[in-house]
């Protein structure tokens, strides 16, 4: 493995004043699927997820409790946890931002930034959203039903007045917009990317970045009078998990700035603005790439919790099964935009895409050859030109998948690999190994073999993101090896086999009958 292959991904860290939900679970599952797929192509990789635990939302949430912020923290960070174990996610750290490697972390950043002068004393008015964590200009609001001012999110606003340390973010207008020319693949999508420059050309005015009014945050450095305002606090996570401020920290030399930040939308401004602005002004380089993911709908309707429609992920977990519903919310929706979650569309993919296509490919292949080759990978003879069609196919698709994830098209690489699928269906059919069977036993053989061949190429590649289901094929195929070094290792004639088993069951219910 070359060493100077690495790759650190990360999600967002969560806010612990809510209960993990679809959308929590769709970005650490984005995030998951490429960690899997960048460690099976040789590369050295760091994945981290975690909780943001400090502000006035939690320490509200807390309150609303009953119970002392930490403790409150401690409970609801476990739930994340739990999620992540559910869904089997490969994360390597944990972070939590209550924790003393991130306090030291934090104020030496804002260290670093008042020793360039970066930082200033003023006072604060105006207004600001608990819920979004953020600060509005008047321009930006706009009126509510009963005439209130709302943030453009549609939160609630109060006007606050306050000492507060302003960071001088109107100094990297144009530090970030030569950036953003360099390195063109900071932002994605595109459309995102076009977002934030004009945001950024329409000029950038001093952020605050201190708050005296609570006190549920990391204390600023020689006035602990102030807390650090949520989202610096929040952001320095990324480089904390890294041993930051020890430049000498093993894991700093060698993942940063190779990292590659997985977010919403609704938080691109945060970490394509603000976090390399401070990384710039702190003397310290920029991530390599922020990607901003739609949001889901459910059935067509705002998710929202005063509308009781959030969607429990281990719901659709219990309900659909896990290495289905990965599936489902990486290839239902082009990564990037919105989608809609349905219970329809759901079920529709699970059986057509997964139990159909995939599912009966593997068990037709491999029943027949349980019972037709003595339970054992089929001896070849030589390949007719349909058979080197379809194993070319099966070859390509590591390149082709490759280059999707490479600007995480989720979508785009399952697509790919279904094509393969379907050209696999496609070639049985025409090849009827069950006709051969009485006709010409040599050719089924070799046929069969393609097939079991084109099915453990494939499986290789959905591990990211069906590990189990692909896991439980590879063994019934006997493959040698899972990683992606191992495509050119191909099945060995003869090795026994054991007794096929279905991975991927029909989901049974009256609608998907209907
Ligand atoms: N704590 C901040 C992030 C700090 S990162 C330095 C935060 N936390 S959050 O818990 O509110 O949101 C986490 C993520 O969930 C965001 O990326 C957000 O976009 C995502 N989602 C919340 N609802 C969503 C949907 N309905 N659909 C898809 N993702 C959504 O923001």
């Amino acid at each position: 493995m070359s060493a100077s292959k690495t790759f650190y991904i990360t999600t967002p860290i969560y806010y612990v004043n809510d209960k993990p939900h679809i959308g929590h679970a769709y970005t650490t599952l984005a995030c998951d699927a490429l960690a899997r797929f960048k460690r099976l192509d040789g590369f050295d990789v760091r994945f981290l997820t975690g909780t943001d635990e400090h502000g006035q939302k939690v320490e509200k949430s807390a309150t609303a409790a009953g119970v002392a912020p930490l403790a409150f923290c401690d409970s609801v960070s476990q739930n994340f946890r739990d999620l992540a174990a559910a869904m089997k996610v490969t994360n390597d750290d944990f972070i939590r931002t209550t924790e003393p490697r991130h306090q030291a972390a934090t104020q030496e950043l804002w260290r670093r930034l008042e020793e360039r002068g970066q930082i200033y004393l003023g006072g604060y008015q105006g207004w600001y959203s608990v819920r979004d964590e953020a600060f509005f200009a008047e321009s930006e609001l706009t009126k509510g039903p009963n005439g209130e001012k709302l943030a453009p999110t549609g939160a609630p606003v109060e006007w606050v007045e306050e000492p507060s340390y302003f960071f001088r973010l109107s100094d990297w207008q144009e530090p970030l917009l030569k950036f953003y020319e360099e390195n063109p693949g900071f932002i994605m999508p595109a459309s995102r990317r076009n977002e934030v420059l004009s945001f950024v050309k329409g000029g950038l005015q001093d952020l605050s970045i201190s708050r005296t009014s609570f006190s549920w945050g990391i204390p600023v450095p020689g006035n602990p009078d102030h807390i650090m305002y949520v989202w610096l606090d929040a952001l320095t996570n990324y480089i904390t998990a890294l041993g930051f401020p020890d430049a000498e920290a093993p894991l700093y030399r060698r993942f940063w700035p190779s990292a590659v930040h997985m977010v919403g939308k609704d938080i691109l401004r945060f970490h394509a603005v603000y976090w390399p602005a401070f990384l710039m002004a702190a003397g310290l380089q920029p991530p390599q790439r922020v990607f901003a993911h739609g949001w889901w709908t459910n059935e067509g309707q705002k998710i929202s919790k005063s509308l009781g429609n959030v969607i429990d992920p281990y719901e659709l977990i219990d309900t659909f099964g896990l290495d289905q519903t990965r599936y489902f919310l990486l290839r239902e929706v082009p990564f990037g935009s919105d989608g809609d979650f349905s219970r329809r569309a759901m079920i529709q993919r699970k059986n057509s895409e997964l139990a159909n296509d995939y599912g009966n490919l593997c068990q037709r292949v491999l029943s027949m050859i349980a019972k037709n080759c003595d339970a054992r990978v089929p001896q070849p003879g030589a390949f007719a030109p349909e058979d080197e069609e379809m194993l070319g196919k099966a070859g390509a698709l590591l390149a082709e998948v490759r280059d999707a994830l490479d600007v995480q098209a989720f979508h785009e690489a399952l697509d790919r690999i279904w094509s393969v699928i379907r050209a696999a269906n496609a070639y049985i059919d025409r090849q009827a190994p069950w006709t051969l069977r009485k006709t010409d036993p040599a050719r089924m053989a070799t046929v069969l073999y393609v097939l079991a061949e084109t099915i453990r190429r494939v499986a290789i590649l959905t591990q990211p993101f069906m590990p189990d289901a692909s896991a439980a094929i590879l063994d019934q195929v006997a493959a040698p090896g899972r990683d992606f070094a191992a495509l050119d290792a191909p099945l060995v004639p003869g090795t026994p086999l054991p007794a096929p088993h279905g991975v991927f069951p029909r989901h049974e219910t009256e609608e998907a009958a209907s």
